[in-house]
């Protein structure tokens, strides 16, 4: 990929998104993203928070195109990704989901998948090493695995195709506390050790608060406020980014 090398890592320009819902009989055109704009710098961790219904999940499946802007763009290391090739984008940009989300087969079958889709070799023991799992898993069925192993096994496949970004949406959420934890611990380490940039939408603040190093708030699809996250957690910059952070967002502020 030919890039500008002091880009941010991703950047977006007064992206929307207006998604047709069913209302009874009628199809309404609801606007769930509405002029975002914010830049985020290599190996920085953005932690992208809001009210359920927000617009994160929308926000996050823009960047690596599983859902397309209905206006702006989005940027990655200053080349706009509707003009990249989307399985090389998928490649750069590595996304994991709520639930995990197993293929057939092995442990270092769902690792290497990524790789042999484009005729490489990889070392599947090396990538579950960096999510600090056994490699005396790699022959176990991936379904065999705790839900917490999978997540990490997850990570781990993302992390085979070499991404520049990582994606979460809520990793933690379908996780017990511990389990939660080690992923939260596994960002930080692979934020520290790999300069990966990564945007992690998640509703637990404390989660926020221990990986984060900027802040983005959702509500209803407009950003209030985007800034450091050493900022945000010691003091919002808006009304609505303390009352969020308070729990006291009432029903009709989001
Ligand atoms: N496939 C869809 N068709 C129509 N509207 C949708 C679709 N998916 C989501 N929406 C709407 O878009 C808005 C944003 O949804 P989104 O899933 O991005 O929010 P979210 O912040 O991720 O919420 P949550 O925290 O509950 O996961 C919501 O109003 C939702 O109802
Ligand atoms: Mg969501």
């Amino acid at each position: 990929m030919d890039r500008a090398n002091d880009a941010p890592a991703i950047e977006l320009e007064q992206v929307g998104k207006v998604k047709p819902v069913l209302l009874g009989d009628s199809v309404k055109e609801l606007e769930v993203i509405k002029d975002v704009s914010f830049c985020l710098g290599k190996g920085e961790v953005l932690a992208l928070i809001g009210p359920s219904g927000s617009g994160k999940s929308t926000l996050l499946r823009m960047i690596n195109r599983m859902e397309d802007p209905t206006s702006g763009s989005i940027l990655l290391c200053g080349l706009d990704i509707a003009e990249l090739n989307v399985r090389e984008l998928r490649r750069i940009v590595g996304m994991v989901s709520q639930t995990p989300a197993l293929l057939p087969g092995t442990v270092a079958d769902n690792i290497a998948y990524g790789p042999k889709l484009r005729g490489q070799r990889c070392d599947p023991g090396r990538y579950l090493g960096l999510v600090n799992l056994e490699t005396d898993l790699l022959s176990r069925p991936a379904s065999a695995l705790s839900i917490g192993q999978q997540q990490r096994m997850c990570i781990a496949r993302a992390l085979a195709n070499e991404p520049e970004i990582l994606l979460l949406d809520e990793p933690t959420s379908a996780l017990d506390q511990t389990a939660a934890h080690k992923i939260v611990t596994l960002l930080n380490q692979l934020n520290r050790e790999l300069g990966l940039t990564v945007i992690m939408v998640t509703h637990l603040m404390e989660h926020a608060q221990a990986v984060a190093t900027r802040v983005a708030l959702l509500v209803r699809g407009q950003l209030i406020e985007e800034g450091p996250a050493a900022e945000f957690f010691a003091e919002p910059s808006t009304t609505i980014g303390r009352k969020y952070l308070q729990g006291e967002l009432t029903d009709d502020e989001h």
